[in-house]
């Protein structure tokens, strides 16, 4: 028996002596990798790290080549390797593991001209495919800012780089668009040059463990797909909640804030993954299609489904955080939201009458990502004399981070003459019982490399998703201040009254 952070008592139902290893996966083909925004952030943080695991784990093979690009002029292919071997090391990468030096051919750096043109690439391009006998397959990843996506894309295809002799993927990060015009505009843009089964739009949230365990979870057990509906469930949570503030993110965020840069992406994602019909089977389009019906199935928002907030000073972990308008970059009189919590009612025979809540936040009072499916009350309440409001509801909590895993909350009848209920929990977490998880980079670089676009976002569903939210940018609903360390503003809570017994706190 153990204790959650929370104090409810727990009873481990899974776990092995030795961590078992994840099982191995097959090698990409022999590629060129391609990341335009090499020197920035993204690439030093997350890409560079996850290719440098796939190369040590042995999926990627030796021949394949990393071709960084970018704007800057003063590096070569060797000042180039000695910055990513330096940020490997800022990764956490001990520096005793890696070489003194990069050297070798399978990691360049080319730099572009101003303007994008992309023909002297295609050059550099043809002529590593050619020393290095490569078969022509390529992935092109657009490490870049948001402005910068569709320029790129143009120059790509303008230089004839959207086709090769072998395959071309183009990865695109997010944020796709900034509302519904803006994401459409880029898909035709994507289009004019690059077939959609080409096109792998990051959501780093898929290639989270559990959350691609959400599918296993509901179509590998025949336990829960018959109460996974409307007539068992009453409600559903789904949170995303961080400690951290906007970090050095002022000029990004006061132009995003929490609905484009969260809910759009992640938490619609994990929504659509919660909701979806079975597939027809387990691969790209089956699943994508059912993800896409649900967002058509959403009802549009009005104000009262939704809840803004922005962080004021407050305190998180016993260390004083300032408010969100005194953080560096973000403007006195900003009404930018920190925290946004909404309902979503999906309209359709599964979910007809099911709220489902979604809630993120920036400063919140601890780092947690998870969903909550809340089942309904038994019908009659046999065990009056304990009190209506001794008996919980049962609960599935599908937890994302940090200690990812599963637990089912139910009832239990503490020991003793009298009949008194208590809440427990069977719980598994992938930490008991497995090494640690992949990141969630390594696993998708590696789904573009092998061509499995399960665990990307399709143009439809892209569309879909900004086309229900579009609204409450255009006609924003007022904000509220929360303390920094807390839950987020009292006004959240309103959305649940009367549909649930309140937000689930992690
Ligand atoms: C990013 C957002 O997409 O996701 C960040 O831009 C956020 O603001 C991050 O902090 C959260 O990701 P994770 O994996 O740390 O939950």
């Amino acid at each position: 028996m153990s204790t959650t952070a929370a104090g409810t008592p727990t009873t481990v139902v899974s776990s092995e002596s030795a961590p078992q290893a994840a099982p191995k996966r097959t090698p990409s083909e022999p590629c060129l990798f391609v990341i335009l925004g090499a020197t920035g952030d993204l690439m030093g943080r997350k890409l560079f790290p996850a290719l440098y695991q796939l190369r040590k784990r042995g999926l990627l093979p030796d021949r394949s080549v990393v071709l960084g690009v970018d704007l800057r002029t003063d590096l070569n292919d060797d000042s180039f390797r000695d910055q990513c071997r330096a940020e490997l090391i800022a990764s956490g990468i001990p520096e005793k593991e890696l070489p003194p030096r990069f050297t070798g051919g399978n990691l360049l750096y080319q730099a572009l001209p101003k303007g994008n043109d992309c023909h002297a690439l295609a050059e550099r391009i043809a002529s590593i495919e050619k020393e290095k006998q490569l078969p022509g397959n390529r992935v092109l990843y657009l490490a870049l800012p948001p402005a910068a996506f569709a320029p790129a894309i143009t120059a790509l295809g303008e230089a004839g780089l959207n086709k090769s002799p072998g395959w071309t993927r183009i990865v695109i990060e997010k944020p796709f668009g900034h509302d519904f015009d803006s994401a459409e505009a880029l898909n035709d843009c994507v289009h004019k040059y690059f077939t959609e089964d080409q096109v792998y739009r990051i959501d780093h949230y898929l290639g989270k463990e559990t959350v691609q365990n959400i599918l296993v979870f509901r179509f590998a057990n025949s336990l829960f797909e018959p109460l996974w509906n409307r007539d068992r469930i009453a409600s559903v949570e789904i949170t995303v909640a961080e400690c951290l503030g906007i970090e050095h993110r002022a000029k990004y965020y006061e132009g995003a804030g929490a609905l484009r840069d969260m809910i759009q992406n992640h938490l619609t994602q994990l929504m659509t993954l919660t909701a979806m019909e079975v597939p027809s089977a387990f691969e790209a389009e089956a699943i994508r299609h059912e993800k896409a019906k649900v967002l058509r199935s959403v009802m549009p928002l009005s104000h009262s489904d939704v809840v803004f907030g922005q962080y004021s000073s407050g305190k998180i972990d016993g260390q004083d955080v300032p408010a969100y308008v005194d953080e560096p970059g973000v403007a006195k009189d900003s009404k930018t939201e920190t925290f946004v919590a909404l309902r979503l009612w999906v309209e359709n025979w599964r979910w007809h009458g099911v709220p489902f809540f979604l809630r993120t936040g920036k400063r919140m009072a601890t780092r947690a990502s998870e969903i909550v499916v809340n089942f309904r009350r038994p019908p009659v309440m046999m065990f009056r004399e304990c009190g209506e409001s001794s008996l919980h509801a049962n609960k599935l909590v599908m937890t994302i981070q940090p200690d990812e895993g599963f637990d089912i909350r139910f009832e239990i009848k503490k020991p003793g003459d009298a009949v008194e209920l208590q809440n427990q929990s069977l719980h598994f977490r992938y930490s008991d019982v497995f090494e640690p998880l992949p990141e969630a980079y390594e696993t998708l670089l590696l789904d573009v490399l092998k061509g499995d676009a399960t665990l990307f976002v399709r143009d439809d569903w892209v569309e879909d998703s900004w086309r229900l939210y579009t609204p409450l940018i255009n006609n924003r609903p007022p904000v509220y201040p929360y303390s920094a360390g807390s839950w987020g503003p009292p006004e959240a809570d309103q959305l649940m009254l009367g549909m649930t017994e309140g937000w689930t706190t992690p």
